[in-house]
């Protein structure tokens, strides 16, 4: 496993948050994107996994409602996967959202993201659902971890 040093950075903290999701996503998105997006957002989590001081990767995740965080975007750079970046980011969240009295993350998947359903199932989410997404016209598959014992 990498070793990795995860640093939580302020909401308007967005330039290295931008650059690794162009990296890593399609369409490109600029910092304004993001901005917007945050607007009226209770408890927006910005973190970023580093080696060697190295940005290599990313989530971004706010309450979806009391008690619980919606985890928005996981990205690790293409050079740096399966050495454990994305456990240690979502591990991070999870002490976080523990400290600050959440019960549960969740999440929305395409089936097309295998490599996210392979990470969630290994770090004990559980699928809680499905919905149609008429932006992209196919369904997600929700998850969800449940953080108390
Ligand atoms: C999904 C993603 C974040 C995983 O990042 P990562 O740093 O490679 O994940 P980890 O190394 O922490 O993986 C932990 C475990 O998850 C599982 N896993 C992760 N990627 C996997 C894959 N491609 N195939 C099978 N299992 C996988 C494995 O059990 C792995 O443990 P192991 O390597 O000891 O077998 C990364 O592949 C990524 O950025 N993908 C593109 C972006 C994306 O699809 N994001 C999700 C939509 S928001």
């Amino acid at each position: 496993m990498a070793d990795v040093i995860v640093d939580l950075l302020a909401p308007e903290d967005l330039r290295e948050v931008v650059e690794l999701y162009n990296q890593i996503f399609r369409p490109a998105r600029d910092e304004e994107h993001f901005a917007r997006r945050y607007l009226g957002r209770y408890n927006v989590v910005q973190m970023v996994a580093r080696i060697q001081e190295r940005p290599v990767g990313f989530l971004l995740a706010f309450e979806l409602k009391p008690r619980t965080m919606f985890l928005w975007f996981l990205g690790v750079l293409a050079s740096h996967r399966r050495q454990g970046v994305a456990s240690q980011l979502l591990d991070a969240l999870h002490s976080w959202a523990r400290q600050n009295d959440y019960d549960a993350i969740r999440f929305e998947c395409f089936n097309q993201h295998r490599s996210m359903l392979h990470l969630a199932l290994e770090a004990e989410y559980d699928i809680v659902g499905l919905r149609y997404d008429p932006d992209h016209g196919d369904n997600l598959i929700l998850l969800q971890k449940n953080l108390m014992p």
